[in-house]
């Protein structure tokens, strides 16, 4: 196997804790279009963008919406997803990951973001990482969401290296079909039931280090 010098890591869900707020706002909405969001159906959305994940959501509930109403909402979400986020702190980081990335780091790994989300810097900001990272593909620069290899691709081509030299870190399905596609390591950050496609499976970085890679990466 190529030797890994470079990782890249999904934001919501793996770095922090941010899947539990969207959910509270996309229920919010789908409630008051007159339906519920079960946490197995939010399953469906982690890792697919803001405006792919409400027409999940209108399917869910049968509701139809012109493009602007779709807008609208989608919008509204986002208030109140970014309202929910203002009570994040440090402290919502995911156990371990700090100290994972920092290890990282001082091996000389080159360290990458590859997120959906078009709030990844500020959420970056609010957890105090932005900084962290020696690239930063979001929402904002991609155009073809996950499961397509995009966000990745572009993550390795900004750390000047090749998928093939890449590790991923990801919690959702969508996620792990993009890192495979792109010719990456796929680690899921979750339950093995789930993230079945991921070439690995960790429960989260409390308890992984840079050596355990090394070693799944052999
Ligand atoms: C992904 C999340 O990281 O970002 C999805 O897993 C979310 O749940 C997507 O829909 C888009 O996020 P945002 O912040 O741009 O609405
Ligand atoms: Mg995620």
């Amino acid at each position: 196997m190529p030797s890994i010098n470079a990782c890249l890591f999904d934001l919501d869900g793996v770095i922090v804790d941010t899947a539990k707020y969207h959910y509270i706002a996309w229920r919010r909405l789908a409630n008051d279009l007159g339906f519920d969001l079960t946490l197995e159906q939010n399953e469906r959305l982690k890792g697919v963008s803001r405006i792919e994940s409400l027409e999940i959501i209108l399917t869910i509930g049968g509701v139809h919406l012109t493009d602007e109403e779709k807008a609208e909402h989608a919008a509204e979400k986002n208030v109140r997803y970014l309202e929910l986020c203002q009570q994040m702190t440090p402290e919502d980081t995911l156990p371990g990951v700090r100290t994972f990335i920092d290890e990282l780091k001082a091996t000389g790994m080159r360290v990458g973001l590859g997120s959906a989300s078009k709030n990844a810097k500020v959420i970056l900001e609010r957890i105090g990482m932005l900084e962290y990272f020696d690239t930063i593909v979001d929402g904002n620069r991609v155009t073809k969401g996950k499961p397509d290899p995009q966000v990745f691709l572009l993550g390795a081509e900004d750390l000047n290296t090749s998928p093939e030299n890449c590790v991923v870190f990801e919690d959702a399905v969508a996620g792990i079909q993009s890192a495979r596609s792109a010719g990456m390591l796929a680690i899921g950050v979750g339950e093995k039931s789930v993230l079945t496609e991921a070439d690995f499976v960790i429960e989260g970085f409390a308890n992984f280090r840079v050596h355990d890679l090394i070693e799944l990466s052999i």
